[in-house]
């Protein structure tokens, strides 16, 4: 019998460009300026073409993907920002057509796409849920009886006849995730929904897409984060560039994916271009560096100090008293590190609209030699206004020590300094 579920042959999308919007409006000025003075396009990302250079020209978002989807199959899709990832979940979700190609789909998709599809901004929690029903095509009584259920996963019990534009970022997922997950798709589309979210709520996703895997539901899975990607689904495709680079087992895919990485270290990296997959209306982290004392760099060695430099753009209108964060994770994904400016009972304060340089420094880098990446954060009291997962990486490196042989890669990423002693008790 066959069991193919989705079956994708040649798929292409290109995307004509025009001038496409940033994102927000200040930003589009700013871009339109810069075009009529014959200045580069600012928000170029180092490394891209120059956009204005592309106008008139088209993007290939996917070139000529094909690959087939085994029902009860989970497969996790990677690749770099700008890959192709959504632009696959949202022609398969039909959200997007494609420019050619065939997808053949036998079941029922239930999608959480970015943050902004699928939900609409005025209607309620509770509306929503009955929307997204309806576009499913089940009846007011089927999605009666999934109610109380949906409402329990998602905890926002409180906010459900609250207008979702009113919502977090972390409620506005919780519920859409309760809502994709708990329809009874036969198959679900899952797009980077980890990166909001709170650890306990993410573990609880997992869990749920495990069970729906389980059932012998289908999951497609896009996700930056490797472990939930191993732990998840049995077979990977990595996309680079809308091809795809590999396919196969998800650990070997993801292991030649993050060697492939860390080979492409910057230590400076603009964001002022991003494409896709953001979870937050808010472009409030400009750029990010890494320095050692004597400058630039993303090679450091154990005992290094190291200085983080971030520009923010802040309006005290929507946030005056900031709270920044930033963890720091190995090559497996464990947080080794974090904190936050308010463990040091210092919030930000923000007096006027503009740029603001923030910058730590961690002296006595006390990492064993790896990779390493750092995620940040912005956010106030009550919600998180950004989060960058994976914002910049670098490697730790050994420098060889009399006192000190070279510790094993196995030993963890701990460095910290031991002091032995030894007694013989035998007077
Ligand atoms: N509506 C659009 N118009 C023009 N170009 C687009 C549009 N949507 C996506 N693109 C471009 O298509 C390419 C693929 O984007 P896509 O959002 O699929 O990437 P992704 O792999 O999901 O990235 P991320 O990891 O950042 O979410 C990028 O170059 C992006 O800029
Ligand atoms: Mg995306």
């Amino acid at each position: 019998m066959n069991n193919t579920v989705i079956s994708v042959e040649n798929l292409t999308k290109r995307y004509d460009l025009g001038v496409i919007g940033t994102g927000t409006l200040s930003r589009d000025l700013n871009r339109w300026w810069a075009r009529v003075r014959n200045q580069p396009d600012p928000y170029t990302r180092i490394g891209q073409r120059d956009r204005f250079e592309q106008i008139g020209q088209s993007i290939l978002a996917l070139d000529n993907v094909s690959f087939t989807v085994q029902q009860g199959e989970a497969l996790g899709i990677i690749g770099r920002n700008g890959a192709g990832k959504s632009t696959l979940l949202k022609i398969l979700s039909r959200v997007t057509a494609p420019t050619s190609g065939v997808v053949k789909i036998k079941g029922r998709i239930g999608s959480l796409l970015e943050v902004g599809t699928g939900f609409h901004p005025e209607l309620t929690g509770r509306e929503n849920v009955f929307l997204n029903g309806a576009i499913l095509g089940m009846r007011k009584d089927e999605v009666q009886r999934k109610f109380d259920e949906i409402v329990d996963f998602s905890g926002v019990e409180k906010f459900i006849d609250t207008p979702v534009k009113r919502y977090s970022s972390g409620m506005y997922v919780r519920l859409a995730f309760a809502v994709a997950a708990h329809l009874d798709p036969e198959i679900l589309v899952v797009d980077e929904v980890l990166a909001v979210g709170d650890a306990e709520f993410q573990k609880k996703c997992l869990g749920k897409m495990g069970d729906v895997a389980g059932e012998g539901r289908t999951v497609l899975f896009v996700s930056h984060n490797m472990t939930a990607i191993q732990n998840l689904c049995r077979h990977a495709i990595w996309l680079t560039e809308g091809e795809i680079n590999k396919s196969g087992n998800s650990a070997e895919v993801v292991n030649d994916y993050l060697s492939k990485q860390f080979e492409e270290l910057e230590p400076f990296v603009d964001f002022s271009e991003r494409s896709g997959g953001e979870k937050f209306d808010e472009h409030i982290f400009e750029n990010v560096s890494l320095q050692n004392k004597y400058g630039l760099t993303n090679e450091f060695f154990t005992g290094d100090t190291l200085i983080l430099e971030a520009s923010l753009n802040l309006d005290p209108e929507r946030i005056n008293l900031a709270n920044f964060g930033f963890d720091i994770k190995d090559k497996s994904e464990k947080i080794v590190l974090a904190s936050n400016t308010r463990q040091y009972y210092s919030s930000l304060p923000v007096n006027k609209k503009g740029r603001y340089l923030l910058r730590f420094s961690i002296t006595d880098l006390c990492l064993n030699q790896g990779y390493y990446t750092i995620s940040l954060f912005i956010g106030n009291e009550i919600r998180d206004f950004e989060i960058i997962q994976d914002a910049i990486k670098f490697i730790v490196k050994w420098k060889p020590r009399a006192d000190l042989r070279e510790p094993l890669h196995s030993w963890g990423p701990l460095a910290l300094p031991i002091t032995w002693e030894w007694n013989s008790n035998n007077q």
